[in-house]
C-alpha cells in the first residue's frame, strides 16, 4: 500500500522539469519582469512568443507530429504525464484491489469522498475557497444541478442569451416544460463590438419576472468574451440570481470567480485545462448555496460544512479521471496559468490579425481584441463550415471544427499549436479568400 502511495506522489511531483514561474499576473507582468531580470543578468522567462520554448512544450503532448489538432473547444489534448498518471492508475487499481482497506482513503474509485486535495488545486486556479467547489462530470451536469436545485415557480423568468450550448441551456428549457418557468433568449450580435453593448443589451433585457440570468463566459460559437463582472452587478442589484457558464474560459482566458461576483459558476477542465474527459466543476456562492437543493443523493446530501462534497458525491465513479486531472493541474502550475493564458491569446491574435487581412473573411469573433482569446470564429465567403473543415484535413491535416454553414470555422489555439501552424492554415485560407 505505502509503495504504491509513494510511486503515486512521485509521479505527482516530477510532472516534468520546468523552470517554476511565480504567480505574476497577465502577459504585460511578464514582460515586466524579464526587463527586471536582464537588469540583473538573469536568463529571462520565455515569452508568449518563444518559438524554442514552446516546441518543447509541443513534446509533452502524444498528438502526432503530422497532423495539426485545433479543437481545444471540443475537447483538449492530453499532456504524456496526464496519461502516464492515469495508465499507472489503472494497473494499480486492477491489481492490488485487495490491498485497499476502503476505510482509510478513496484511493480505488472516486465518488464517495471529498478529494480535497484536487479541489484546493482546481479552486486556486480560479480563486474560490475548496468548499466552495463541487468536482462534476461535466459542464451539463454542473448546470443541472444548479437549474434543477433551485427554487423556481410558474412564470418566474430565466435570461439567457441566442447563443448557449445546449449542455448550458437545455436544463432550463426542461424546467419551462416541467414547471411552466419563462425562458427567455436575448439576441447577442455576432460579432459583438464592445464589453458595453453586450452589458446595456443584457441588462436592457431585465424585468420584474427575472429571477435568473444564465450566460455564458465566453461564447462558444463566437469565442466572445461576455463583461460578466457588469452583467453580474447589475443583476445583483435587482435580486437577479446569476449563473455563469464557463465551459470555455477556464484555460483560455484568467477566471476569478470571487472577482466576478456570480451566484453559480459551472466550467470543466476537459477542455482548455487539458484534463481527461468526464472531469467538470461546480462552484456556488456561500450565501446563496443552500437554496440550491440536492437531486443527486448520498450520504453527504444535506452537508452543509462542506457544501462542494455535497454536489461532488455521487456515487462510484473513475478515480482514474480524477488523477488525470490532478497531472493537469500539476501540469499547468509547473508551466505557470499566466504564461498558458498569455501564448493562448498571442496564437489567437495572431491568426484574428492575419485573417481580418483578407478581403472575403467574415470574421464572428468580436471586433475588440480585448473581447477574444483562444477561439476564432470565421467564415469565406461562398464557403460552409463543413467545406472549411474538409479543406484545412484533405489539404494539409490541420483539425479547426466547423461552426456551422453561416459561421464557418471555429479554430481554438492552445499551447501544443504554434504559430507555423497557424501560418499553414493561412496559407490555405489566402488561396480562397483574396
Ligand atoms: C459554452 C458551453 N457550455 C456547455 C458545454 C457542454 O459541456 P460538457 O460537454 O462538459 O457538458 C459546452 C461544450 O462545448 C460549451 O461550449
Amino acid at each position: 500500500m505505502t509503495t504504491r502511495r509513494d510511486l503515486m506522489k512521485t509521479m505527482a511531483l516530477s510532472a516534468f522539469a520546468l523552470p517554476m514561474l511565480s504567480q505574476t499576473g497577465w502577459a504585460a507582468q511578464l514582460s515586466g519582469m524579464n526587463e527586471l531580470r536582464n537588469e540583473f543578468d538573469i536568463p529571462s522567462i520565455p515569452s508568449a512568443d518563444d518559438p524554442e520554448f514552446w516546441a518543447k512544450i509541443r513534446d509533452q503532448f502524444m498528438l502526432r507530429k503530422d497532423e495539426v489538432f485545433f479543437n481545444t473547444g471540443t475537447m483538449g489534448a492530453m499532456p504524456r504525464v496526464v496519461v502516464a498518471r492515469m495508465t499507472e492508475h489503472l494497473h494499480v487499481a486492477a491489481s492490488n484491489l485487495a490491498e485497499w482497506d476502503y476505510v482509510a482513503d478513496g484511493d480505488m474509485m472516486s465518488g464517495y469522498f471529498p478529494y480535497e486535495g484536487i479541489r484546493t488545486k482546481a479552486a486556486k486556479l480560479m480563486n474560490v475557497k475548496m468548499d466552495e467547489l463541487a468536482l462534476t462530470e461535466n459542464v451539463t451536469m454542473a448546470m443541472s444541478f444548479v437549474c434543477m436545485g433551485l427554487d423556481l415557480a410558474k412564470g418566474d423568468e430565466v435570461i439567457t442569451s441566442d447563443q448557449e450550448h445546449p449542455g448550458g441551456c437545455s436544463s432550463w428549457k426542461a424546467r419551462q416544460k416541467r414547471d411552466g418557468i419563462i425562458y427567455r433568449e436575448i439576441a447577442i450580435p455576432k460579432p459583438a463590438h464592445s464589453p458595453k453593448e453586450v452589458l446595456d443589451i443584457v441588462v436592457n433585457s431585465f424585468t420584474k419576472k427575472t429571477k435568473v440570468l444564465m450566460l455564458s463566459h465566453v461564447i462558444s460559437g463566437s469565442g466572445a468574451i461576455m463583461p460578466v463582472k457588469e452583467i453580474c452587478a447589475e443583476a445583483r442589484s435587482r435580486g437577479i440570481f446569476t449563473v455563469i457558464d464557463g465551459a470555455q474560459a477556464l484555460g483560455n482566458i484568467p477566471v476569478d470567480i470571487h472577482d466576478i461576483g456570480c451566484d453559480a459558476y459551472v466550467g470543466c477542465f476537459h477542455k482548455w485545462v487539458l484534463a481527461p474527459s468526464g472531469n467538470g466543476f461546480l462552484y456556488i456562492r456561500k450565501d446563496r448555496v443552500q437554496e440550491i437543493s440536492t437531486i443527486i443523493a448520498s450520504s453527504q446530501w444535506d452537508n452543509h460544512i462542506d457544501e462542494g462534497f455535497r454536489f461532488t458525491q455521487r456515487g462510484t465513479g473513475s478515480l482514474t479521471l480524477l488523477h488525470g486531472l490532478e497531472a493537469a493541474l500539476d501540469f499547468t502550475n509547473e508551466i505557470g496559468q499566466d504564461r498558458i493564458l498569455a501564448r493562448v491569446k498571442f496564437l489567437g491574435n495572431y491568426l484574428r490579425d492575419e485573417l481580418r487581412k483578407l478581403p472575403k473573411v467574415k470574421m464572428f469573433s468580436p471586433s475588440d481584441e480585448n473581447m477574444c482569446g483562444g477561439i476564432t470564429v470565421y467564415n469565406v465567403d461562398g464557403w460552409t463550415g463543413a467545406k472549411l473543415q474538409d479543406l484545412m484535413w484533405n489539404r494539409d491535416k490541420l483539425r479547426p471544427r466547423a461552426s456551422s454553414d453561416i459561421h464557418g470555422l471555429r479554430h481554438s489555439t492552445h499551447i501544443y499549436n504554434s504559430v507555423a501552424e497557424i501560418d499553414r492554415c493561412l496559407r490555405i485560407i489566402r488561396e480562397i479568400a483574396i
